[in-house]
């Protein structure tokens, strides 16, 4: 068998939204720890790879101190590149074993480690956590993610057929992903064509193509980390608990906490389901078999933390709130004067209360910054806002209406005279990478117009040079026929980088 190393197929990654300090402060905060200032924090990436999260972290935290680690050169050798690129003083990126990480690390506010405790053997399991545990400062917050069952049932048919096939093949690195595709669409074209007649029925011919779609239009550094590598070993979300408890560490809460809450149910059937779990770990784990779920991201708190059940309103104090999802306010066509409504990621919410409606608007004016909950607290005046509206702040976070964060970047809601782009961004872009990294540490994929342009918004340039750059330099050169259209006089272009400044300002791209 072709054993993929990271250094034949490096994984390219992206920056990973919900595993920014901003984040892990916050949630840690609504659970009762005190979590460490996040400006000067110090930030340990275990498995950085190619840098894609660590360098956005440190480009948005030039107070804060960051290291990344991985055992494969060719990796480290690009994240530093990057970092060098970018001019980041503040992350170092060093060849380090898991196991062996030598006893110079230091301690850490945050530590991140996405995408490698499943991807790992036993003992690099064992050592990756032991290792979280000894470097996380008391208060601190540990962000580990990893494939989890039962959803990896479903997946693991797909990645069984394709290290089969694959076994004795001798060809590059670089081809085997595309060996693996080929060779499992056959089997699994020749299951479908025999599906009614198959021992098990049609589901497992349904299963092998569900997944084979999935995967088409991932990369190959995905594929081949997820379906090729030797090891791929999904844990049930209680057992990977149990495993960090054995060093002392404990579990807080989901990176997402919309994925802690059980989605909108008839009263009875959520009380059903309800009475099943006796505790937060159980309860979580229950949901994961409603829910198959494939992957989690776990926030972890030190031994020495007291992690306080449930999240209080009290606790928003100091944070700052996102408005998700669309707020169909007054003013507004579809605005609908007798029920107000926010549509969110979680449901929908219909805004009764007059002053959740005053905050939901305010958050949506200033979308997409974070807006400090004490802004809130003046809008509403102290009273009402600690007894009538945060509560239902909370509420609506934990339902995935908002987004907490520690120390909001700070971001333009409009475009200013001379706008600028988040520098991680401009030089994504200009390299080609159609799904840049925002200010909010989210990746969109981002309209050819605005990702043409970003490399240019670096706060040198007014509208009226934007749109010169449109006629002289993009239009010229692009294939792309939105891009021409928008470069045939300069009236137009105007127009055109007005509307993609207004994209990236909406989307977080551009600094305050
Ligand atoms: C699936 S990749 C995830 C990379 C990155 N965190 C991301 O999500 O994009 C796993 C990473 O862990 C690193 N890794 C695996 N075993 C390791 C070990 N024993 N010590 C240090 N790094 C290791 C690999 O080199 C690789 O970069």
């Amino acid at each position: 068998m072709s054993v993929i190393s990271y250094d034949a197929i490096p994984y390219e990654g992206t920056a990973v939204e919900a595993s920014h300090p901003r984040r892990l402060a916050a949630l840690g905060r609504l659970f009762g720890i005190d979590t460490p200032p996040v400006a000067g924090a110090r930030v340990l990436e275990i498995g950085s790879a190619v840098g894609e999260n660590l360098n956005a972290i440190a480009a948005g935290l030039p107070g804060a101190e960051c290291l990344g680690i991985d055992n494969a050169p060719r990796q480290v050798a690009a994240a530093r590149e990057t970092a060098r690129r970018l001019g980041l003083t503040n992350v170092r990126f060093e060849v380090r074993d898991i196991i062996e990480p030598g006893a110079d690390l230091g301690t850490f506010d945050y530590v991140i480690a996405h995408g490698v405790y499943s991807w790992v053997d036993a003992p690099v399991r064992d050592r990756l956590l032991e290792l979280c545990a000894a470097v996380l400062r008391p208060n601190g917050i540990a962000f580990v993610s990893y494939n989890c069952y039962p959803g990896w049932h479903l997946r693991l048919p797909l990645r069984d057929l394709m290290l089969f096939a694959t076994r004795q093949l001798q060809v590059e690195p670089d081809q085997l992903v595309g060996h693996a595709r080929a060779m499992a669409a056959i089997v699994a074209r020749t299951a479908l064509a025999l599906e009614s007649r198959l021992p098990g029925g049609p589901l497992y011919a349904r299963v092998l193509a569900r997944e084979l779609e999935f995967i088409a239009d991932r990369p190959d550094d995905y594929v081949a980390h997820e379906h090729l590598e030797p090891t791929n070993s999904p844990v049930y979300f209680a057992d990977f608990v149990a495993h960090a408890g054995r060093y002392g560490l404990q579990y807080v809460g989901d990176a997402w906490p919309l994925r802690m809450a059980l989605p909108d149910l008839a009263e009875d059937v959520a009380a059903e389901f309800e009475s099943l779990a006796p505790g937060q770990v159980e309860r979580e784990q229950l949901l994961d078999f409603v829910h198959g779920r494939t992957f989690r991201e776990s926030l972890l708190a030190a031994p020495a933390a007291v992690v306080r059940r449930p999240p209080a309103p009290d606790r928003l104090r100091g944070l700052a709130v996102r408005l998700l999802g669309e707020f169909i306010a007054p003013g507004e066509d579809r605005f609908d004067p007798a029920l107000p409504k926010l549509v969110h990621p979680g449901g929908i919410l219909v805004v009764r209360d007059p002053e959740l409606l005053a905050a939901l608007r305010y958050l949506s004016e200033r979308r997409p910054a974070a807006v400090p909950v004490d802004e809130l607290e003046r809008l509403a005046g102290p009273g009402r806002f600690w007894t009538a509206v945060a509560p239902r702040l909370l509420r609506l976070y934990l339902q995935g209406g908002l987004q907490l964060e520690a120390e909001p970047a700070d971001l333009a809601a409009q475009p200013g005279p001379h706008p600028r782009a988040f520098a991680v961004a401009r030089d994504q872009a200009s390299r080609g990478d159609p799904m840049p990294v925002s200010l909010t540490h989210a990746v969109h994929e981002v309209p050819p117009l605005p990702l043409a342009l970003l490399p240019f918004v670096d706060g040198t340039r007014s509208l009226d040079d934007l749109a010169l750059v449109i006629v002289e330099q993009l239009a010229p050169a692009a294939e792309d026929d939105a891009i021409r259209a928008a470069g045939v006089s300069f009236a137009t272009a105007r127009v055109a980088a007005a509307a993609a400044l207004q994209w990236l300002a909406r989307h977080g791209y551009l600094e305050a």
